[in-house]
């Protein structure tokens, strides 16, 4: 993880401890701002804090960060301020508010060594999300201009030391480094990660794991039917690939596949995109790079659950070898589309994707994928959605809403699946204009059979094109592994 190396814990009073920067809560209550854990600080010290939050007009709301040269009985040199906001309604809010008061602490330091944050942690539950928010905070874009180490050296304020405070802080660890990873592959430039290279990250970053990686090239993808893959990659002179990713552990119970959108590029193919709707279809990819880094970490973590992975790798160009709009191709299994929009290239590549996964039997299906824009007209930029045909799908939300993701349910109404027909085809690549990501969602059903699956709609949450937030930076946010991984984790117990 970039910058990082070490992550420890202390049940020492915070005072005392000799580090660099001390990070301290203070929240907001009815509009009065109250020292995090002040019961920990010497008279002197406390009060000398109240005082300086006072005359700066510190209010403890959320994502507010003040630094202060520490003075009179703490050691540190410099004292940092997060605001963890209201009281929270429940105990899952609570720890989210956790995860951004440090993830917002940690954003704002640069060049810093050694951090200690004394945020007021009840459990392990806690610890993790502190040590999560911190992680994820510490992120910075590899090799850009704005590329300085974060904290090198993280302490955590807690009561308990033992074990299960230890695996806290590792499980947190293999997390952040997750959502780092797959932060980095969205951020890559176009040139730089197309499916090929792709692909042979994906080898990299396995080696030496206990993941098998297999890749299918476009002989092999001729070979085996993959019309979608095919169809979308034909305009660009960087080929498709289909990656497949497995985890195999000794003891299982269960089996689930995991598939991601992986368009490198995503220019509307014949069905260009206008300029501005261009600017950050490197994004396009977020699903895959997800899918490839959770299950990095389930291998990490060594949960005892069989998991495959797939990524569905296309660059969408227009040239004159694109499908054109009114081909019609046929998915692997044998369902043939009519490609009405080469722009709604997503769902083609994932049905690709999906019956692949499907075929081999597991217990559950879930994709992800920056699929629709109608995802953003519904829910915004920091909410995705879930669709699905099963049980899994509230699956997804308990384990969101445990890992602090915003995910909402959406439904897949049986009568929008007649706007897709056609005389040429099975099924075509476009319908209703409204409820897209809907269409979109029952477009993938068709693909699925049986298979209990859920879909995640991550077009909005994937890229932040605004100013950080909390433990959100510019650019990739690594959406949906944070969910995938206690999902797994939940399905493996
Ligand atoms: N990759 C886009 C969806 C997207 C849009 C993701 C904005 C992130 C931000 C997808 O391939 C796409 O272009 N979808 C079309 C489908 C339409 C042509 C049916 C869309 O949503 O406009
Ligand atoms: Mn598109
Ligand atoms: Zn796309």
């Amino acid at each position: 993880m970039h910058g990082v190396t070490d992550l420890t814990l202390t049940s020492k009073n915070p005072e005392r401890l000799s580090t660099d920067v001390l990070v301290v809560g203070v929240a907001d209550e009815d509009g009065k701002p109250r020292i995090e854990g002040a019961q920990a600080l010497s008279r002197t010290t406390r009060s000398s804090l109240e005082r300086a939050i006072t005359l700066l007009g510190v209010t403890g709301r959320a994502g507010e960060v003040t630094k202060i040269p520490a003075g009179g009985e703490v050691r540190a040199d410099l004292l940092v301020l997060t605001g963890t906001g209201a009281p929270a309604p429940d105990d899952q809010v609570a720890r989210e508010r956790l995860r951004r008061a440090a993830g917002a602490a940690l954003a704002e330091l640069g060049g810093s060594t050694r951090v200690s944050i004394a945020l007021p942690v009840a459990d392990t539950g806690d610890l993790q999300a502190v040590a999560e928010g911190a992680l994820l905070g510490c992120y910075r874009m590899a090799n850009t201009r704005d590329a300085q180490p974060a904290a090198l050296e993280i302490q955590f304020v807690a009561s308990s030391s033992g074990k299960a405070a230890r695996a806290a802080l590792d499980r947190a660890r293999t997390v952040a480094e997750a959502v780092h990873g797959t932060r980095d592959l969205v951020n890559l430039s176009p040139n730089v990660l197309y499916p090929e290279s792709f692909a042979a990250r994906a080898r990299d970053l396995a080696k030496g794991t206990k993941v098998k990686v297999s890749v299918l090239d476009e002989r092999a993808l001729s070979d085996g039917g993959y019309g979608g893959l095919l169809g979308v990659g034909k305009g660009s002179a960087r080929g498709p690939r289909l990656v497949r990713l497995e985890y195999r552990p000794s003891r299982t119970r269960r089996h689930v596949a995991l598939v991601g959108k992986g368009i490198t590029f995503d220019s509307g193919g014949l069905s260009l995109k206008p300029a501005k709707g261009m600017e950050a279809m490197k994004n396009d990819m977020a699903g895959a790079a997800a899918v490839l880094h959770t299950v990095l970490a389930v291998a990490r973590l060594g949960l005892p659950i069989a998991v495959t992975g797939w990524l569905a790798l296309a660059e969408n160009m227009p040239s004159g070898s694109a499908q054109r709009p009114s081909d019609v191709i046929t998915i692997r299994g044998g369902k043939t589309v009519e490609v009405l929009n080469t722009d709604a290239e997503g769902r083609l590549v994932m049905a690709d994707a999906l019956v692949a996964a499907t075929e081999e039997g597991p217990d559950a299906v879930i994709d992800i994928a920056t699929l629709t824009g109608a995802q953003m007209v519904a829910l915004g930029n920091q909410v995705s959605a879930v669709m699905g045909n099963d049980d899994v799908r509230e699956q997804v939300l308990s384990a969101a809403d445990r890992a602090g993701e915003q995910f909402w349910p959406m439904p897949l109404p049986e009568e929008l699946r007649a706007s897709m027909n056609t005389p040429m085809a099975d099924i075509a690549n476009m319908g209703e204009r409204y409820g897209g990501m809907l269409v979109a969602g029952l477009f993938l059903q068709e693909f699925v059979g049986e298979t209990p699956w859920a879909h995640l709609d991550i077009a909005g949450p994937a890229f932040n094109d605004s100013s950080p937030r909390h433990y959100v930076p510019k650019g990739g946010t690594g959406v949906g592994v944070r969910t995938l991984v206690e999902l797994l984790t939940a399905a493996s117990a």
